[in-house]
């Protein structure tokens, strides 16, 4: 019945849109009605916090920081300085240094306090945790440019991994005095941290362990069936995207506040978002805590640009780990006829890798080659759960068991909490 009312609210303010002359306005009152509706809507309180709201709300220190990039992006980092217990929060503390995945953002690592989320449980391990936001998402900006500037979307996972990383690591280990950070990421982030150190060997200096979740670098048995199709229909999607003159997806609120009123728990069309979900991450109607879909809606997709989506895509097809392939302008860009890959041998540091059995854009048999490619591994770990799938790495029910209690074991190896006086 809620439904129908909202579907008929919804399709009476579409109507109503010919008599706006003026798209962009039309949109913002839209935008304004369905947050109205969305507050109206019962939900766990997370799912209306922001970033500073949910730091502060779990009894945690808040901070925020920008870089600069050298090609204009301005990033805004998320810090969490130390962990509930304030009694010594002075101590200095190793640096935990969190990358999300594509759409992600920093909220992705503190969604659900500190019983779900890994930012929160690294505080409270003693780590100084830094969330880094990278170009495109909500908490980044540029000097000259603006999400409407086709220019502003002119980049790939390459140009975050070259020029995103390096600025926002250094001003990391500048501004905490460590000599190096742990750094962690998810899927892109993944993606992002082995170019980094692959492309700027320096890098692996000041990475002292990459945890990778989800690694995302050779693509070849990618099994997600939407992402497969896209994939093959490839050139089609890129034409019909360049006649719209979309060149990014940024963070749509009014997607947000659907999510709120069509996914929540009274919702009679829950399942059906669960489902939409799984369709694209994997199969795990385990580990998905229904309730928690407003929650993520609230802050994600945060913005992706059509160019990494394309250049992940070239990457299912050639089966290779490379840069991005501009076809026959690759002679302007790189000398070349193919792109130059990414060279593993070069990512040096140890690195910590965990994988799962259902994860729709990381299949086994890929990690695997990327796994026999990398130098120095400190350790590589099939979860232990039948169904685990991409998402689960950062909102699985168990997340605690299932991942923290692994990864901080091995973090607390290479980068000890309290390590002894040498
Ligand atoms: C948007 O809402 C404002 C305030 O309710 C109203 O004055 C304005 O006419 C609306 N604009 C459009 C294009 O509907
Ligand atoms: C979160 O929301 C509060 C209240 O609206 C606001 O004061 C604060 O600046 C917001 N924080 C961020 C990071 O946007
Ligand atoms: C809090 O920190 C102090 C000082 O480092 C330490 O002695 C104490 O055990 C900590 N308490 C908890 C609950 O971790
Ligand atoms: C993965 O893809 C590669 C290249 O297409 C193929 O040779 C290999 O057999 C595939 N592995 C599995 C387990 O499907």
């Amino acid at each position: 019945m809620k439904i129908l009312f909202f579907s008929l609210l919804i399709l009476f303010v579409s109507v109503k849109a010919d008599e706006y002359k003026d798209f962009d306005e039309f949109w913002k009152n839209l935008t304004e009605m369905l947050e109205t509706i969305a507050k109206l809507i019962p939900l766990s309180p997370d799912a209306n916090r922001n970033i500073s709201e949910l730091i502060d709300y779990y009894g945690y220190p808040y901070e925020e920081h920008t870089v600069t990039t050298e090609d204009g992006y301005i990033l805004t980092m998320h810090r969490i300085q130390y962990g509930r217990n304030k009694t010594d929060a002075e101590a200095s503390r190793p640096v935990a240094f969190f990358n999300h995945g594509m759409g992600g953002c920093s909220m992705q690592y503190v969604n659900g306090g500190p019983d779900r989320a890994l930012g929160m449980m690294f505080a409270d391990a003693g780590y100084d945790v830094w969330m880094v936001n990278t170009r495109g998402t909500t908490y980044a900006t540029h000097q000259s440019l603006t999400e409407k500037d086709s220019d502003y979307w002119d980049y790939s996972f390459h140009e975050k991994a070259i020029y995103d990383l390096p600025v926002s690591i250094d001003y990391v280990i500048t501004t905490t005095g460590q000599e190096s950070v742990t750094y962690i990421g998810h899927s892109e982030g993944t993606t992002e941290g082995l170019i980094l150190t692959s492309t700027k060997p320096e890098y692996n200096d000041k990475i002292n362990l990459m945890v990778l979740l989800s690694p995302v670098a050779y693509m070849s048995n990618l099994t997600s069936p939407l992402v497969r199709l896209a994939s093959q229909q490839q050139e089609l999607i890129e034409t019909i995207l360049n006649l719209l003159n979309i060149h990014g997806i940024p963070f749509s609120p009014v997607l947000a506040a659907l999510a709120k009123i069509f996914c929540n728990d009274a919702s009679s069309l829950q399942n059906m978002c669960v489902v939409l979900l799984d369709f694209v991450m994997g199969f795990d109607i385990y580990q998905l805590d229904k309730s928690f879909i407003p929650v993520i809606a609230n802050s994600m997709p945060a913005g992706t640009s059509v160019k990494e989506m394309i250049h992940y895509g070239q990457g299912i097809k050639s089966g290779l780990f490379r840069q991005y392939d501009y076809g026959i302008l690759n002679l302007y860009h790189y000398g070349t006829f193919d792109p130059p890959s990414y060279d593993m041998q070069k990512v040096t540091c140890p690195v910590a890798s965990y994988y799962g059995k259902n994860d729709y854009f990381a299949a086994i048999s890929d990690v695997e080659q990327l796994l026999h490619e990398l130098p120095n591994k400190a350790t590589s770990h099939l979860i232990d759960y039948e169904y685990f799938n991409h998402i689960d790495f950062v909102f699985s029910k168990d997340l605690k068991e299932l991942i923290f209690d692994k990864v901080i074991e091995v973090v607390q190896k290479y980068n000890p909490t309290n390590p002894s006086p040498k």
